[in-house]
């Protein structure tokens, strides 16, 4: 009786260690891309697309993705996959083509913080 009490205190403490272990990661990722740094930084790199995909990232015009209140993580993937030739556009290649994994992030951390109309 004694060890299965204490078996269950291990199992209990075991599982909960495990838990906090798989929080943390995605807990400091979610923070870190949401930072106001970041977004500001992200903001100030995006001069060049508004013209195409908007002041927010709310193009208005048919034929440009709208980028406001997307994903972070899933915008993060789409230019990295036109920098990287995974995905091709013309028009895209060319404005991802110099950009840092850091600045992809802070790009993506700024759409991502905006509200989508
Ligand atoms: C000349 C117009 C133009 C400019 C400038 C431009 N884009 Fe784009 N962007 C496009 C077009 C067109 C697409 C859709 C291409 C496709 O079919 O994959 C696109 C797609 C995207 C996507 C993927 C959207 C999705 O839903 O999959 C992201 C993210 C993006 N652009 C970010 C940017 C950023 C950041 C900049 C500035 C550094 C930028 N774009 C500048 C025209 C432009």
């Amino acid at each position: 009786m004694k060890l299965i009490a204490q078996f269950s205190l291990v199992l209990v403490f075991s599982v909960g260690v495990l838990v906090a272990a798989m929080a943390l990661p995605s807990h400091v990722v979610q923070e870190g891309m949401q930072s106001a740094p970041m977004v500001e930084a992200g903001r100030r790199m995006t001069m060049p697309c508004m013209s195409c995909h908007g002041a927010n990232g709310d193009a208005s015009e048919g034929k440009y993705p709208k980028l406001a209140g997307q994903n972070a993580e899933y915008l993060v993937a789409a230019m990295r996959a036109y920098r990287d030739g995974r995905r091709d556009s013309s028009e895209m290649r060319v404005f991802m083509a110099q950009l840092a994994d850091e600045e992809i992030d802070a790009i993506a951390a700024f759409y991502a913080a905006q509200a989508p109309r």
